[in-house]
């Protein structure tokens, strides 16, 4: 069953103040009672010494006009007064006529008056309240002849929730109404952050990641608001990521497409053309080569997606050993010299700097896709690989003499198949993956890549690792 905060707040407060009230209302209404009491008792006996030292003075034989006169001052007087005669019967009562001849004799304080001692008594009397009844004897000449006989009810609580129920009814029913109000208004002040937090998590689950609830209201609830921003902040940088994850992977697939057609093109028009025959044999070998040349090209592509995939899917799953760049550097250009030469460019590698940490295979990848590149732009030229030490890093440079990289494009070229326009003029240009596998592979070795412009001509491509301590 839920129950919202606020019922259980004003079931709270209702318990808490109704036990709250009767409980002070019982208190002092005792307290009250008890001082009443005493006060009271002091009152009727002094009234009932007065009274019986009258009636003894004057004697009980003619009661008509003390009765007349007392019957005159009723109204005003709160307590009863009755003279009794020796037996112990009224013969003058101030609350009229119908009280005379009664027979108080078995009462206690009335025996123990005609007995010739003072009595007082509390009880329930004839009007089904609590009352107090003091005796007091009347002496004529050292003897009893009767008794003076006074009585009042009490404030106790019986008598005062009789008197008073209705006005009781009419302050109970306010009391709640004030207790209501209170305890609405107090409900609102407290649920307020929470049904903010509430609205807040609905948005959530309904996809709004950018909802944030101010942290007010008590400690904990600021607690709670503090923790839900912590949340939702989580998940907007999730959803986000997840978001760019996508966009990347369609962006990918769609470059990837388009990257295979061109070639896919190449080798359909070549291979229709021989279909159709009537090719001279001279057009034909140049067709057949065309096929060859660009099936080379799709392999290549497959083969560097395939590398790339398992360059950025692997977490730190490199086989890592000591090696000297220099050396690798040196081994690159060691096998890309059937390339060079073809391209007629020449290759100097200088310089030495502490080993790296890394994976050789790969490490000599990302040399021979920089060597690759800054031969393909500087043809008759010098490409030049340095390496040094910078801090705690050590250095690796591949420097070439050809245009350099236009400013526009130096932010993207490791992006996948990003190419220059003149690359992409070229026909000899690649598929736009080799810098995107270096950035990748330098990436998981914790290191930098940076491409720059030579102010003296030709680009830079500068790769930084941290160096290993002799
Ligand atoms: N040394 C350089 N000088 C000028 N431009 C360069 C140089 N190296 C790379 N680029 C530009 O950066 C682009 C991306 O290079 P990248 O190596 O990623 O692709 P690619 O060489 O065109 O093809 P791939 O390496 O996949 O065969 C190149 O197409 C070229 O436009
Ligand atoms: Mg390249």
């Amino acid at each position: 069953m839920s129950v919202s905060i606020r019922t259980r707040l004003l079931a709270s407060l209702l318990v808490v103040a109704f036990a709250s009230a009767a409980g002070l209302s019982w208190y002092f209404l005792n307290q009250l009672e008890s001082v009443s009491l005493r006060m009271l008792e002091e009152r009727l006996a002094s009234e009932a010494m007065v009274a019986a030292a009258i009636v003894g003075e004057r004697g009980i034989g003619n009661p008509a006009p003390l009765q007349a006169a007392l019957l005159e001052a009723d109204p005003m007087i709160p307590s009863r007064m009755r003279i009794l005669d020796g037996a112990g019967v009224a013969v003058i009562d101030s609350a009229g006529e119908a009280g005379l001849g009664i027979d108080y004799s078995e009462r206690t304080e009335v025996q123990e008056a005609l007995a010739g001692r003072y009595g007082a008594y509390t009880r329930i009397g004839d009007d089904e309240r609590f009352g107090m009844y003091i005796a007091y004897p009347i002496r004529a000449e050292g003897l009893i002849i009767g008794a003076a006989y006074a009585s009042a009810p009490t404030l106790s609580v019986t008598n005062l929730l009789r008197d008073y129920r209705l006005r009781l009814g009419w302050a109970l029913g306010a009391f709640l109404l004030v207790t209501l109000v209170f305890a609405e208004l107090l409900s609102r002040w407290l649920a307020k952050p929470l049904r903010q937090l509430e609205s807040g998590t609905a948005a959530l689950a309904t996809g709004d990641f950018t909802v944030r609830v101010d942290p007010v209201g008590s400690r904990e609830t600021r607690a709670v608001a503090e923790a839900f921003n912590t949340m939702a902040d989580e998940v907007e940088r999730v959803v986000s990521e997840l978001k760019n994850e996508e966009r990347r992977k369609s962006r990918f697939v769609s470059d990837v497409s388009h990257e295979l057609r061109t070639p896919l093109t190449a080798i359909r028009g070549a291979a229709e053309t021989l279909l159709d025959g009537d090719v001279d044999p001279e057009d034909a070998d140049r067709f057949l080569s065309t096929i060859v040349s660009e099936s080379n090209r799709l392999a290549r592509l497959a083969n560097d997606l395939l590398a790339l995939q398992r360059i950025e899917g692997a977490t730190g799953e490199l086989p890592l050993s000591r090696i000297d760049l220099s050396e690798i550097a040196r081994k690159a250009a060691e096998a890309l010299k059937p390339l060079l030469e073809e391209r007629r460019t020449h290759i100097e590698v200088s310089g030495e700097g502490p080993d790296v940490l890394g994976d050789p295979d790969r490490v000599q990848q990302v040399i021979a896709n920089l060597i690759d590149n800054a031969s393909r732009v500087a043809e008759d030229g010098t490409v030049r690989v340095e390496v040094s030490a910078e801090g705690d890093r050590t250095v690796l440079s591949v420097l070439d003499e050809g245009p350099g990289i236009p400013e526009k494009d130096i932010g993207r070229l490791f992006d996948r198949f990003y190419r220059t326009e003149s690359s992409r003029a070229r026909a000899s240009g690649g598929s736009g993956l080799g810098l995107a596998i270096v950035k990748a592979i330098v990436t998981a070795h914790a290191g930098e890549i940076e491409a720059a412009n030579r102010p003296e001509g030709g680009a830079r491509f500068a790769i930084r690792l941290p160096s290993l301590k002799e």
